[in-house]
């Protein structure tokens, strides 16, 4: 199991944030929002990180934000299915960049939704808490997405990935068991010991898979 660090909570911390990449997570998880899929506008363009990049858009024009992005040279874009928009053609677009695709989901939209694109996509992102900011609650009924996700990857031979983000720390990972990839923030980021913030959820993580 991969752990992504989001740095949402610390978005303008510079110093704090070149500490959180020092630690070398498996990614830096990057939170884009226009202000319009979600209440609060943030970018995260202009920085250098030395670490794998998996950058989660929480906008509506998905395609003009791939195109910011992908001059990052991310590993992952996830954009959300609840923007409605034509879902082949960025699934598509994003690939086309030689960036793989992730299609995220909202905690009230159904597992079912994103079946017709689980042969093409390469992660699929449960929401375990509303998209927006960080520091909130996991919200447990996600675990049974988790199962169902699983399931279905193993049923059917899919490649994609499945990364769980919001209210992750030590007492809740072990909802997560089923998942490839973690998102945590607010739990190392603003801990008074990151490094050691980090060690402890993937000590949790072990003992639970
Ligand atoms: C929520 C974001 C998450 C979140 C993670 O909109 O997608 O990445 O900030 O932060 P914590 O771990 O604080 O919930
Ligand atoms: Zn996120």
């Amino acid at each position: 199991m991969q752990v992504a660090i989001s740095i949402l909570s610390i978005s303008d911390d510079m110093k704090k944030i070149k500490e959180i990449d020092s630690l070398h997570p498996d990614y830096i998880h990057l939170d884009v929002m226009d202000g319009i899929f979600v209440e609060n506008k943030i970018d995260f363009n202009h920085l250098t990180l030395t670490n794998p990049l998996d950058v989660h858009l929480m906008v509506q024009n998905v395609k003009k934000y791939v195109d910011i992005y992908a001059k990052m040279h991310p590993s992952y874009i996830t954009f959300h299915l609840e923007a409605k928009k034509d879902t082949w053609s960025i699934i598509q677009y994003i690939k086309s960049k030689g960036i793989k695709a992730g299609i995220a989901l909202n905690p009230q939209t159904p597992i079912e939704r994103v079946k017709p694109y689980l042969k093409d996509i390469d992660m699929v992102l449960i929401m375990s808490v509303e998209p927006g900011k960080g520091g909130q609650t996991f919200i447990i009924e996600m675990k049974q997405k988790i199962e169902m996700l699983k399931k279905w990857k193993k049923d059917k031979n899919f490649t994609y990935i499945i990364e769980v983000d919001g209210g992750i720390h030590t007492d809740t990972a072990y909802l997560c068991k089923d998942a490839d990839m973690l998102v945590v923030g607010s739990f190392i980021t603003k801990h008074k010991n990151s490094k050691k913030a980090l060690v402890s959820i993937r000590e949790k993580i072990e003992k639970h898979v």
